[in-house]
């Protein structure tokens, strides 16, 4: 075979190694369940919906949450059948693997950098500004948001670095290294206290609901061929999106589940994604009653529609359910992109003794895992979040319509896999994922495309002058991991 053929050819020789220092096998369906929350409910739900109320009416943000709802549970489905088929911790990168070549995978996992890593990046910053918001509250002085300025070399110039930000990057680092079973049981506190703070949201908001706030015209029309409400919530569909990046980093944690075959994955996926789906809906349905769309704060929406409506003091609770929930998202996903690190590494595409290493007594990849939080935190301090959420948004989608189109590729090349899960009609989903996830792609700022084409132009150099040359497929180091065969 040419090395341009062994770029594209599918990985599944028969054996392969196993992963060789396989993770303590710790998470249940329910622990992956709260992963997946853990992961999910953070900064977008109490920061996106203000100003996409604001763009598209009242009806327009709750269909926006729909249509991320819909994007996420056809993507889910997919991703769910890969996670019992090959229940391994690279996620889409390891079913690109097996399904599309090596380079595709590269791609995909450079990909999920964008997902992970700077969505990660996004949360620290939003969670130093709700600390902050917290600190003001209890009267303690936070000058200038605790920003330090520093003077770069043009073009650059005068930059507010947030340096709280950086710090809870060091904290959640220092976290994770401690291992596993440390940051679940962290994880399940703050789930528990984020959720009760969403369903405080939805119970005592619906006792200041006035219905006439829903009947409120919509924004005038953007030019366009779709009706006014329904452009309006495409648009901010991929704004929403963002809120519900995070319930695929369960399949990351696929090595650590007491049950290999993968049912667990899928529970723990689908079941959280519908959790999230209804409590954001639920979100959008009382905020827009409590607050007349064109009246929405700007920031920190939730918190401040309590203010507007007399309960000054639900503000409080509010930041402290926004700080739990955004402290469990950067957990789940800074310890799901060391784990895809980890798949990468031990296919020969990226160093293993960095990436595939483990702490000698915690046995978290703890190397990993300093580096990935040495460049968030340098992102988060400099980077203000607005610039990277978009990116972060259209990274996830084009990681979502990709692993669409490979179980649909699975299907075809290998129907005689046996999958302990089947996504239901997939001819009709897996096209339906792609489309949609394609469609908010294409509803983002040509910025968010830009950003993207030129984040994936970095990790074609970063192939090229590493992983072609120490791939595991052509010869170098162990038989890839992932390429080891899904149960046939
Ligand atoms: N879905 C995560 C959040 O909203 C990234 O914070």
């Amino acid at each position: 075979m040419h090395w341009w053929q062994q770029l594209f050819a599918r990985q599944h020789p028969p054996g392969g190694t196993p992963n060789p220092n396989p993770p303590p096998r710790v998470l249940g369906a329910w622990g992956l369940t709260s992963m997946g929350i853990g992961a999910t409910i953070g900064a977008g739900i109490f920061v996106t919906a203000g100003p996409v109320a604001r763009e598209a009416g009242a009806g327009g943000v709750m269909l926006a949450f729909l249509i991320a709802g819909v994007a996420c549970a056809l993507a889910g489905l997919c991703y769910a059948e890969f996670a019992a088929l090959a229940p391994r911790g690279g996620s889409a990168y390891t079913y690109a693997y097996s399904t599309m070549g090596e380079l595709l995978a590269w791609v995909i996992g450079w990909d999920l950098v964008l997902e992970y890593l700077f969505a990660g990046s996004t949360v620290a910053v939003e969670l130093s500004a709700h600390l902050v918001e917290l600190l003001t509250l209890l009267g303690v002085p936070a000058p200038g948001g605790l920003k330090v300025h520093v003077a770069f070399p043009d073009p650059v110039g005068l930059v507010a670095v947030d340096v709280l930000a950086m710090a809870i990057m060091a904290v959640i680092t220092a976290i994770l290294v401690r291992g596993v079973e440390e940051s679940a049981r962290m994880n399940n506190v703050m789930v528990l206290v984020k959720v009760g703070v969403v369903l405080f949201v939805i119970g005592v908001g619906a006792w200041f609901v006035n219905a006439a706030n829903w009947a409120n015209p919509p924004p005038p029309a953007p030019q366009g061929w779709l009706p006014n409400t329904f452009a309006a919530a495409v648009a901010g569909a991929g704004i929403v999106f963002f809120s519900y990046i995070g319930f695929d980093a369960v399949s990351t944690h696929a090595e650590e589940t007491r049950e290999p075959q993968g049912r667990n994955l899928c529970f723990g996926i689908l079941v959280s994604l519908v959790i999230c789906t209804l409590l954001y809906f639920g979100v959008a349905v009382v905020l827009t009653g409590m607050i007349p769309w064109p009246d929405m704060p700007e920031q920190a929406p939730v918190a401040a529609a309590f203010r507007l409506v007399g309960m000054p003091w639900a503000e409080f609770l509010i930041l402290i359910g926004a700080i739990a929930g955004m402290t469990s998202v950067l957990i789940v996903t800074f310890s799901g992109q060391a784990r895809i690190f980890r798949s990468m590494a031990n296919d020969g595409l990226l160093p293993r003794n960095v990436f595939a290493a483990e702490h000698p007594r915690y046995r978290s990849p703890h190397r990993s895992l300093v580096l990935t939080g040495a460049v968030a935190a340098v992102v988060a301090g400099l980077v203000p979040s607005d610039e990277l959420l978009q990116m972060v948004s259209i990274g996830t989608l084009l990681a979502f319509a990709l692993v669409c189109a490979a179980v649909l590729i699975l299907r075809n090349t290998n129907p005689e896999f046996h999958r302990p899960f089947r996504c239901p009609a997939v001819y009709v989903v897996a096209p339906l994922g792609i489309a949609v996830n394609v469609y908010m792609m294409a509803n983002l700022k040509p910025d968010a495309w830009v950003r993207l084409g030129a984040w994936l132009a970095v990790g074609l150099v970063v192939y090229f002058a590493y992983g072609f040359w120490n791939s595991a497929v052509r010869g170098r180091g162990p038989a890839p991991e992932s390429a080891r065969p899904p149960r046939g």
